[in-house]
């Protein structure tokens, strides 16, 4: 049976706020654009970005400072040039957000609202109460949906089209009935989310498994840094769910179970509002060292009771409605239970300041694009600060939509054909119809339990060794999966077995480019070499993977610039 072909000027992979924001840019330049995406718009994962979106608006702020706390927040792994590029853009991109109807919070004289954020040094966050993410992602979709922007949603897209080094499409399937159609495209981007997912306890949606990033190095290209993968300070104890930073910016506290308040020791002058990977870790030092809280002493307490009932329910009625949820604490009169969480991935598909996928050190691949979580530009270096995520995405989703329009008309679209399709259909009819006897979901738990256990906040050779072995023993165990749902409708077995394939990738990338980092650096924390060396390491690491499915590493230099390297204390 013949595949339908349809023919868009730009295809846009993922409708967070980097792929909608993007796709507006197209449509208003007048570019037939197409998104698809998984799930309806609204329920991409930039709507559980909670406590809000950095820009240097107030007079005790500067752009220059904004930058210094990005570049040290990253561990001075970001590209400075990138860095600058985000500060300087970031007041006219809330203006613009604004503009576009984002309903900010205000402060008493009227203008947006700013709270404190971790590694920042004046508040920074722009914020829709503890709803950032959710209340931008409803504007930008609204404008995208407004110009007029096809949304192909519940499609499921399994393949680049990728030939002789060009773009041109992608392959997706309908989830409702798993109709196979080619995308062709004279360019492509990627907006596909991270990959924190790999881990047990992670702060992401069911639905954010990062499939672009494993879809991209499957044709042989590149991913950079894949290795910084950050630990949020505060998720709910048990499952991960997000208790969003905004709680330790508004005046949380953090106690272990000796009533005292342990970020006095890790980091005196910042306190909880340390960057994230000081924080995360002191959380878990202090679970390692036996002063954990709740029933399995696995978690601390975060105490917001002496903000009262008024600030926490303006502020934080998001976060109060999880904790009851989930673990039936109110914050107005209890402390709530929180551990560290997977929850962002610093690294990704590599991209310049306009968007381009690297091919490699030095070339690019014309017609592919990339923005959002799942690029690396890379601006969070090795640890990202919070708040810099929802305005990365917000950014870059509209400044590459800008590139592509610009050089929409210089690329020749390449006809794509039917067998650009065959192996999307291979890799479906396997999953289908083989017959072995693994369940996907009992690989996926194994997979998760390990990457938590060896290649977590803290990491040796040793485990990361025990991680790599394992990833390469869950992909033979993959040979021999059996998904139950043989049904063409709704068929979410395929899906989540398709998903976990690019888990599976994507993970040997984290753990390979782990292990040869032979440094402590931001969220990459080696117990067996506790110092950064910027002799030795102070570069990017550039994975690719073969047709075998072996890793192999280079590297690329960072970009450094005015802001010095110095050793990192808050
Ligand atoms: O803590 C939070 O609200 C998360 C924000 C972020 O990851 O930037």
């Amino acid at each position: 049976m013949s595949i339908p072909i349809y023919t868009y000027d730009a295809i846009i992979v993922g409708a967070g706020l980097a792929g909608c924001a993007a796709a507006r840019e197209l449509q208003n330049a007048g570019k037939k654009v197409a998104v698809i995406t998984k799930l309806h718009p609204l329920r991409s994962h930039s709507g559980a970005a909670q406590g809000g979106i950095n820009a240097a608006l107030s007079d005790k702020d500067s752009i220059e400072l904004h930058e210094f706390d990005t570049v040290k927040g990253s561990d001075y792994l970001a590209d400075q040039d990138a860095v600058e590029f985000m500060c300087q853009k970031a007041p006219e991109t809330i203006r613009w957000a604004e503009r576009m109807g984002a309903a900010f919070s205000r402060s008493a004289d009227g203008k947006i609202a700013q709270r404190p954020f971790g590694g920042q040094s004046s508040p920074r966050a722009c914020y829709a109460k503890d709803r950032t993410g959710l209340t931008l992602l409803q504007t930008i979709y609204e404008q995208a949906h407004r110009a007029g922007v096809k949304f192909w949603d519940e499609w499921y897209a399994c393949d680049l089209i990728y030939k002789n080094g060009k773009v041109s499409g992608v392959v997706a399937f309908n989830i409702r009935d798993q109709q196979v159609v080619i995308f062709n495209a004279k360019s492509v981007m990627f907006a596909t989310g991270g990959y924190a997912r790999s881990y047990k306890i992670n702060s992401n949606a069911h639905a954010n498994t990062g499939d672009g990033l494993s879809i991209v190095a499957r044709h042989g290209l590149p991913l950079e840094d894949m290795e910084f993968v950050q630990f949020h300070p505060s998720g709910l104890s048990g499952n991960g769910v997000l208790i969003s930073e905004a709680a330790r910016g508004e005046g949380g506290r953090l106690y272990n179970s000796l009533g005292e308040r342990f970020m006095e020791k890790y980091a005196p002058n910042a306190l909880e509002l340390a960057s994230r990977d000081v924080v995360s870790r002191a959380i878990l030092n202090e679970i390692r060292e036996g002063r954990g809280v709740g029933p399995r002493k696995d978690a601390v307490y975060i105490d917001l009771r002496h903000l009262g009932k008024e600030k926490i329910m303006e502020r934080l009625p998001e976060l109060r409605d999880l904790a009851i949820t989930f673990l039936g604490l109110d914050m107005i009169t209890d402390p709530i239970l929180i551990s560290a969480t997977a929850h962002y991935s610093m690294g990704g598909i590599p991209v310049d300041i306009p968007g381009h996928v690297r091919k490699n050190n030095t070339e690019f691949v014309e017609g592919f694009y990339a923005a959002g979580e799942c690029s690396c530009v890379s601006v969070h270096g090795a640890n990202r600060l919070g708040a810099n995520s929802v305005l990365e995405a917000l950014l870059f989703g509209r400044f590459v939509g800008k590139t592509m329009v610009a050089e929409i008309d210089n690329i020749s679209l390449r006809p794509a054909t039917q067998a650009d399709a065959q192996k999307a259909i291979d890799e479906i009819n396997f999953i289908l119809n083989n017959n072995g006897n693994e369940s996907v979901t009992g690989l996926r738990e194994e997979l998760q339990q390990c990457m938590t256990a060896n290649a977590g906040a803290f990491r040796t050779e040793e485990t990361l060794k025990i991680a790599i072995e394992k990833v390469k023993e869950l992909r033979v165990r993959f040979n021999n999966i059996r998904i139950k749902d043989k049904s063409k409708v709704f068929n979410t077995e395929l899906q989540e077995a398709i998903e976990f394939g690019h888990m599976l990738d994507y993970s040997l990338f984290i753990v390979e480019s782990a292990i040869a980092r032979k440094e402590s650096r931001g969220a990459h924390y080696r117990e067996d070499f506790t110092e950064r060396d910027d002799e030795n390491f102070l570069k990017h690491t550039m994975a690719y993977m073969d047709e075998n499915g072996n890793i192999s590493l280079d590297y690329m230099n960072v970009t450094l610039g005015k802001h010095e390297l110095k050793a990192r204390n808050y």
